[in-house]
Formats: structure tokens, sequence, C-alpha cells
């Protein structure tokens, strides 16, 4: 079958995104989320891990305004047209030299919608989504400035419970939201957690 043969027919999401000049449907997802838990806030600076094709990084760059930054990184060369306080930059998120790009920043918000390639086996899926997301909570844990918000997609399975826990340990609330978005036969669910604690304020 050919790789379009192999593409799923757009949903009502996708017409939407389409119509509304969003690079993707996933773009509802933090849509929800942002609605439910008022995650963004205008001056924002906001780390998008995972963000080709580039709607959460379109969507967080209108709501955080040109006082804000958003800075996406992927593995994939970004190819939107995007205002000037927002970027999508080519960059492996596990790779050491993350550092030299994100070290000294101090973010509002981090979020990931990284995903794996998928490879079929689930168990193998599940262990690559977690890595991926205990690499997002790492780095989150460095550059989140007091107060800010963490988002990011897991394939639910054995280690959920991990993840989760490694979040209530540093953040006030942790939620996990799902949104309608989401496609009911996915394993992805969103791990939301608000207002960080820095490890010196901690109890
Ligand atoms: C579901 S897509 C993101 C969609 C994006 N949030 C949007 O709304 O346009 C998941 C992305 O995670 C990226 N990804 C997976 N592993 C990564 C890694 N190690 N470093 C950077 N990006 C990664 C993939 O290249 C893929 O583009």
């Amino acid at each position: 079958m050919t790789r379009a043969g192999n593409r799923r027919p757009q949903d009502h999401w996708g017409h939407r995104a389409k119509k509304e000049g969003f690079a993707a449907r996933s773009v509802y997802k933090i849509e929800e989320i942002d609605r439910r838990v008022r995650l963004f806030r205008p001056g924002a600076r906001v780390l998008d891990l995972g963000a080709f094709p580039g709607s959460w990084t379109e969507y967080a760059a209108q709501k955080v305004g040109p006082q804000g930054r958003v800075l996406g990184l992927d593995l994939q060369e970004g190819r939107r047209a995007l205002p000037a306080w927002a970027e999508l930059r080519k960059q492996d998120v596990m790779a050491p030299d993350l550092d030299v790009l994100i070290g000294a920043s101090s973010w509002d918000v981090v979020m990931s919608d990284m995903a794996p390639a998928t490879s079929g086996n689930r168990f193998v899926d599940q262990t690559r989504s977690f890595q991926l997301v205990m690499r997002a909570i790492e780095i989150a844990e460095r550059t989140l400035a007091p107060g800010g918000g963490f988002v990011a997609k897991i394939f639910q399975g054995p280690d959920f419970e991990e993840a989760r826990r490694a979040l209530v340990r540093q953040f006030d609330e942790v939620r996990i939201i799902k949104p309608p978005a989401s496609r009911t036969e996915s394993i992805e669910t969103f791990l939301v957690a608000l207002r960080f604690k820095p490890a010196a304020a901690r109890g």
C-alpha cells in the first residue's frame, strides 16, 4: 500500500484545522487542555517538544502574543510560517547537546506532544513513549519557572504511574486529560501538571 493509501481519512477535527489554518488536528488537544486549565497567558515563554508540523506552536504563539516566546523542537524540519516570537527548530530532544539550546532558559510552560514512530508492538511503543515523557519531565524540572505548567502526551501502559508520580512530587496539581480530539481507540492520554515547585520550595 502507498503512503497515501495508509493515511486516515480526515475527520471533523482535521477539516476544522484546515479551515482554521492550523498545521494539524492535534491543535484541538492543546486547545481543550488550555480551556480546562488555562495554561497560557500573554507574554509567557513556552517550550514545545515534538512540535512538527507545528499546530501546538501556532496555538501557543497566538495565546502568548508578541511579548511572549515559543520555541518548538522536533526531529523534523519545520515548514510553517510563524510569527516573529515563535520558532521551529530541528533538534533531537533526547540528544545531550539540547542543554546548549535551552539550558539557561526559564520557561513558563513546557509541553510535549512527542510520540515515537510506532512499531506495531504495543509494549515497545509504550516503553518509547515513557522514555520521551521522562525526558520531557527532566527538562521541565531543570528549566521551568516557579509556578510553571507542564503537559505531556503518554501512551497508557505499565509505566504510566511512575511518570504521574514523578510529577506529583514536583507540582501542586496533576491531572489526566483525554481531549475529545484524541481518538478513542488511541492509547494516548495527557498528563497535565500545574504550579511547578522548584526543589528548594518543596517540603
Ligand atoms: C504527534 S507529532 C506532534 C504534533 C504537534 N504537536 C502538532 O500539533 O503539530 C509527534 C512528534 O514528536 C516528534 N518526536 C519524536 N521523538 C522525538 C525526539 N526524540 N526529539 C524531537 N522530536 C521527537 C516526531 O518527530 C513527531 O513530529
